[in-house]
């Protein structure tokens, strides 16, 4: 729990704002900082050090442990987005590059462009979740393997549905939730979640929440769990003391294979 993930554009940024007031103090004790660039309606190398430095400032930190291009936006764009990381690694303004949202073609771009700078790709953020398992399915979970980059898994939880958080007489709510997480997936979801339960409740201490968690880890993801509240935090650290059995896990496989194809709408960089 000493991985924190933001972007310049989550709040526009408020919310790296808000993350560097938290870890402001004694470097010593400060956690990984994560934090990404958005390609989108920028067309030159240079735009990357000036959101980097900005990105920075309102961290108040002298350097990014890491920083990920937020998403793809086009193969051919790649070379100078990577070109770019790598000068800002050369500067000490940058600990290690990352992508997020890239496919295997433009991971293995990403890879052969940072290489010609002497640089390895530390990490590929993607969305992975037993309501959303594209990336198992197409290759890239075994490539990041492969590649030894570090696949971190974003929205475990599908918004709170993974977190048991909803049932169909109390569903999500809110604009954006409504789209992606809504009241349709909460009810076909409910055998998966019948499963989660059944797993979690065999031994005391267990959480509907712990077991999305543990089934991303047991695929070799690291997760970035959105925690909202001191308790969601306590609750999801408690994955780290267990793990899921292999027989646990085709038994949630089989369970979120029974949903059928993409329960989950797919954000739009998914
Ligand atoms: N690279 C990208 O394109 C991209 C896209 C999306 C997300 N991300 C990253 O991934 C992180 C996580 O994704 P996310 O927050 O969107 O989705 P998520 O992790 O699937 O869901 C987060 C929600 O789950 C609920 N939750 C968490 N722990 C819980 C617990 N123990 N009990 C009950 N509910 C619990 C909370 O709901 P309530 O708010 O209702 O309490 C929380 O807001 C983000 O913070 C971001 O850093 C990256």
């Amino acid at each position: 729990m000493n991985f924190f993930d933001t972007a310049e554009v989550y709040g526009w940024g408020a919310s790296e704002r808000i993350l560097g007031g938290c870890v402001r103090g004694d470097p010593s004790a400060r956690p990984v900082i994560a934090t990404k660039f958005t390609p989108l309606y920028r067309f030159r190398k240079g735009s990357l050090e000036r959101a980097l430095r900005k990105s920075l400032l309102r961290l108040g930190l002298p350097r990014a442990d890491l920083y990920q291009v937020h998403q793809m936006d086009g193969l051919r764009n790649i070379p100078r987005w990577m070109d770019a990381m790598a000068d800002m690694h050369e500067k000490g303004l940058v600990g290690a590059v990352g992508v997020s949202n890239h496919y295997p073609d433009a991971m293995a771009a990403a890879i052969d462009s940072l290489a010609k700078r002497g640089l390895k790709l530390a990490s590929n953020q993607m969305h992975l979740s037993l309501l959303f398992r594209r990336h198992e399915r197409n290759g890239l979970i075994r490539m990041c393997r492969d590649q030894n980059v570090a696949f971190l898994a974003y929205m475990p939880f599908a918004w709170g549905v993974l977190a048991g958080k909803f049932s169909r007489d109390d569903p999500p709510k809110g604009f954006i939730r409504h789209r992606v997480a809504n009241r349709r997936l909460v009810e076909r979801s409910e055998p998966l979640l019948r499963l989660m339960k059944d797993i979690a409740w065999k031994k005391e201490g267990r959480t509907v929440s712990q077991v999305a968690l543990n089934w991303v880890i047991a695929k070799g993801a690291i997760p970035i769990a959105g925690v909202k509240t001191p308790r969601q935090a306590a609750e999801d650290f408690g994955a780290l003391k267990w793990s899921l059995s292999q027989s646990e896990v085709s038994e949630l496989d089989a369970a979120s294979d029974a949903l059928g194809a993409a329960p989950l709408k797919t954000l739009w960089t998914s």
